[in-house]
């Protein structure tokens, strides 16, 4: 007997000996496709290389393929946990021909596989062919031998395999393993065949055409094959049990959860431990591939699943989270295939705790008021849709699990009731908007909303994907269509689009479809959940319910990215130099830059902002991976996340977290850990470098902070180099003299500048003042008064002192004539003639000869000034008038 990790790889090398190219599982959210929820065959991934229009470097190809048929058009949930091969995971092993081989090559791989390599007995397999597929019929008598009836003819749909309502499909002939006659059921197409004896194990799909539309379709380029087999079903057969819940890995995972709850896998609580198990992987393998609970989408189912699994948790006795403790045995047995898994163990199993425990605290009064609302019904009556409501408003039960829990007592749910409920609801919070006081045009989103649910986001792990228009918008009307050189703002059910929010720019990008193409120029969130491009149709025309392709601006989210994550580096960078009183004041993240304003009462100093630049720049280094995970929003505070003041979130909230702490009392726990809905690198080394550009002032109390990464500050690093460069040129030394040499030009400039004043003052005072002008005699008082030219004001005054000096006793006037014709003078009054002139009013007289006023300083020293410096010989003469008068 083989484990299913054998029987995987065996399957898989099997077809790799035979040629073909092994290659990994496809994530579960599909991203070629428009409409589809999950991956729920192997050939979703290979949709586009089927129909020509991708092109691989290999034509034949094995995987082993993660599947969810859960929500969307194949949904298994209400069935799981209840029959022997249901699942809401499973894996699919799978072959592949692009145009390669066709039926025969197809019937004798699988033929071989199953009977040598796997060693079916022959007579326990028979094999269904599409009814008029001749072919088919006559390859399976000659290669696997079998006689006529065992190749049975199937008139319906189920031997004729489509993806989709579009896509490639064909007919098929399908493989089934008849477990014996211990078991009720017959061969496929006779009456019993519902039973459970005969087992389909695996579909071979002749894919030859391509479903275009309702109508039409159209043969694809090269008959291809895709086959299909259930590795859980595969591996019951080849273990000698009927149930898939009895294979080795779901003994592995059902045998922990009875160690853990201490109740046996029997009876009616037989299901819960399988509806636990399976549960369990579909919520890792989803969350693994980036979906998160939500109350939208793809997110609401994964909380539906994982609600269902915690309310059967509940039923085997839990009172505290448990499921996030099966993990390691989940992660033990599927690990190794899918790596994924292992990276992701954290983040897993930190979401289920989180949504256990938040779900535990409504679920007991949940489940009290279900008791309460069902005592009185039996087999047969429905629960009313008002408390079903109830229920899911107000206490977290999606529908199903309701269901799932009334149905063992054979009770339904009033299904119209309920949907009633809701659109009660729905029409109140209408009216209460709408007289919210919004602009009219923007009722159109909220009625959007309404329509077609919150757009889903993909832009955490994807820049490209496929979705499917839902409404073209101009000036807040929906229109039918918009034409090249149009601009329109277009809904998508989903989108890899980042709406601008939390300071982060929208993505811009292009939306491509048959016969159209727009650009998009911005992304906006509207109506509480809608994402809305704004584009302008580049060719065609573009109209609602088109499939189209959007792709974002990869170089340019690639900026964002290192930006926003740089944003966070710099804000716990900050905290740690400045103090923890720094905090968010706004924020912008755009392509070329991050703007970041923090709280603090100064300027930050340089020595600072080079600190706060290198402990960035050393957590980018380190190149950690930025992990994001969903919590409560206490929790996270409670980790020591930043949370902004003042901003409304949600009961949980995206953390980021980056880097690794290298000293203080957070050394080895991570660096930064921030309430963040943004976009963010995958390892902080992708940010690259980190460079401050500016700091500045935005108001009391609020500073700003500008920088770069990436390649923007390494092409301003590199100009600012090239600017050193050009001045070791002009200085004429080697780039790293030029501080040296330019300190050094500054002390000669200083120095010359002082000698030059000092000889103009010996030029003005007529070759210094010793040897100068001799004085005039006023009144017996030695007297010097001059005009002078090319001094400037800030001089004059030690030029008197020195001609007082000369004089030994008497008066100097000294008036400087600007370049604008300005004038201002000084009188100097030696110290022994102080008692009969003072400088002061001296200096008055000589100012209002000059056209001024006033004037001041000591009486043995003042200065004035005025604007006529044609004056200056007048105010000489004034003041020896004065001197003679006094
Ligand atoms: N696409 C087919 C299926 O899902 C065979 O792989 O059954």
């Amino acid at each position: 007997m083989s484990g299913v990790n054998d029987i995987r790889s065996t399957f898989l090398n099997y077809f790799k000996a035979n040629g073909h190219e092994v290659v990994a599982s496809s994530p579960l959210v599909p991203r070629n496709d428009p409409t589809l929820m999950f991956t729920n065959a192997g050939m979703v991934q290979f949709k586009n290389v089927f129909t020509g229009l991708e092109q691989r470097s290999y034509s034949t190809a094995t995987t082993a393929q993660k599947c969810v048929r859960a929500g969307g058009k194949h949904n298994d949930l209400d069935n799981v946990g209840y029959t022997a091969r249901h699942h809401t995971f499973f894996e699919m092993l799978g072959n592949f021909s692009f145009g390669d081989y066709f039926k025969d090559r197809a019937i004798e791989l699988a033929w071989n596989l199953i009977t040598k390599e796997f060693g079916l007995a022959k007579d326990k397999l028979c094999v269904t062919v599409y009814h008029t597929d001749d072919e088919a019929f006559n390859l399976w008598k000659k290669i696997a031998g079998l006689p006529d009836h065992k190749i049975i003819r199937i008139p319906t749909s189920d031997n004729f395999w489509a993806m989709g309502d579009t896509g490639p499909c064909g007919p098929c002939s399908e493989i089934f393993y008849d477990h014996g006659d211990h078991i009720w059921g017959g061969p496929p197409g006779s009456p019993e065949e519902d039973g459970d004896r005969f087992i389909e194990i695996w579909n071979l799909v002749f894919m030859q055409y391509e479903q275009i539309s309702k109508e039409e379709r159209i043969d694809l380029p090269r008959p291809s094959i895709d086959t299909g087999m259930g590795l859980e079903r595969v591996a019951a057969v080849l273990q000698g049990e009927h149930d898939n819940y009895d294979i080795d890995l779901f003994r592995a995972l059902i045998q922990a959860s009875v160690e853990l709850t201490g109740v046996k896998a029997e009876g009616e609580r037989r299901a819960s431990h399988r509806v636990i198990a399976d549960h369990l992987r579909s919520s890792a393998f989803l969350i693994a591939d980036g979906v998160l609970p939500s109350n939208e989408g793809r997110g609401y189912v994964l909380r539906r699943i994982m609600r269902r699994a915690m309310r059967h948790a509940e039923l085997l006795g839990a009172r505290e989270p448990i499921i996030y403790r099966l993990l390691p045995v989940l992660v033990q047995q599927m690990g190794r295939a899918y790596p994924e898994l292992v990276r992701a163990e954290a983040l897993i199993s930190e979401t289920l705790k989180l949504e256990e425990t938040r779900f535990r605290k409504t679920l007991e009064r949940g489940l009290a008021l279900l008791a309460d609302s069902t005592s009185s019904l039996a087999k047969g009556d429905s629960l009313d849709g008002e408390t079903a409501f109830k229920l899911y408003d107000t206490y977290g039960f999606p529908l199903d699990l309701t269901q799932d829990a009334l149905r063992a007592r054979g009770i339904g749910v009033d299904i119209t009731g309920f949907n009633d409920a809701m659109q009660r609801q729905k029409a109140e919070a209408r009216a209460n908007w709408a007289g919210s006081g919004d602009k009219a045009t923007e009722t159109v989103w909220f009625e959007l909303k309404e329509k077609f649910g919150a757009t889903e986001f993909l832009g955490y792990s994807a820049e490209t994907a496929e979705g499917e228009i839902q409404a073209l918008v101009r000036d807040g009307a929906v229109i039918e269509t918009a034409s090249a050189g149009e601009t329109v703002q277009i809904v998508v059910n989903q989108t890899p689009f980042y709406g601008e929010s939390g300071g982060q720019v929208g993505d811009t990008g292009e939306i491509i479809g048959e016969g159209f193409a727009l650009d998009v120029t911005d992304t906006q969130k509207k109506g509480e959940g809608l994402f809305v491009h704004i584009a302008r149709v580049r060719e065609g025309s573009v109209k609602a319910g088109e499939p189209v392709t959007l792709n974002v601006d990869h170089a340019r989210r690639g900026r964002l990215r290192a930006n926003h994550s740089a944003t966070h580096l710099l804000h716990e960078a900050l905290r740690e130099v400045l103090g923890t009183h720094v905090a968010q004041k706004g924020s912008l993240v755009a392509p070329e830059r991050l703007r970041f304003d923090i709280s603090h009462p100064k300027p930050i100093t340089a020595e600072e902002l080079k600190r706060v630049e290198e402990m960035a720049n050393e957590i980018i280094v380190q190149n950690s991976p930025v992990t994001t995970r969903l919590m409560a929003v206490d929790d996270a505070i409670a980790e020591g996340a930043m949370a902004l003041f003042g901003e409304k979130y949600g009961d949980e909230v995206r953390v980021v977290s980056m880097g690794t702490a290298t000293h203080g009392s957070k050394a080895g726990k991570p660096y930064s850990i921030e309430l963040c809905g943004g976009t963010h690198v995958s390892a902080t080394g992708d940010i690259g470098l980190v460079r401050l550009v500016s700091e500045s002032a935005v108001g009391a109390g609020v500073r700003r902070l500008e920088a770069l990464t990436g390649e923007d500050a390494r092409a301003y690093l590199a100009e600012q180099d090239e600017r050193v460069k050009t001045l070791a040129t002009a200085l004429k030394v080697q780039p790293g003299d030029v501080v040296t040499r330019v300190e050094q030009l500054v002390d000669e400039r200083r120095k010359l500048e002082r000698e030059l004043a000092e000889a103009k003052r010996k030029l003005a005072m007529g070759g210094g003042a010793s040897g100068g002008d001799a004085p005039r005699d006023v009144n017996g008082i030695k007297f010097i008064g001059k005009a002078l030219s090319g001094i400037e004001a800030k001089d004059l005054k030690g030029m008197a002192d020195d001609a007082k000096a000369a004089l030994g006793s008497g008066v100097v006037l000294l008036v400087a004539v600007a370049d604008d014709g300005k004038a201002s003078a000084v009188v100097g009054v030696t110290a022994d003639l102080t008692e009969r002139f003072s400088a002061v009013e001296l200096v008055r007289v000589a100012s209002a000869a000059l056209g001024g006023k006033g004037g001041g300083g000591r009486p043995d020293m003042a200065q004035a000034g005025g604007p006529d410096g044609s004056k200056a010989s007048d105010a000489v003469e004034a003041v020896a008038a004065a001197l003679s008068a006094g």
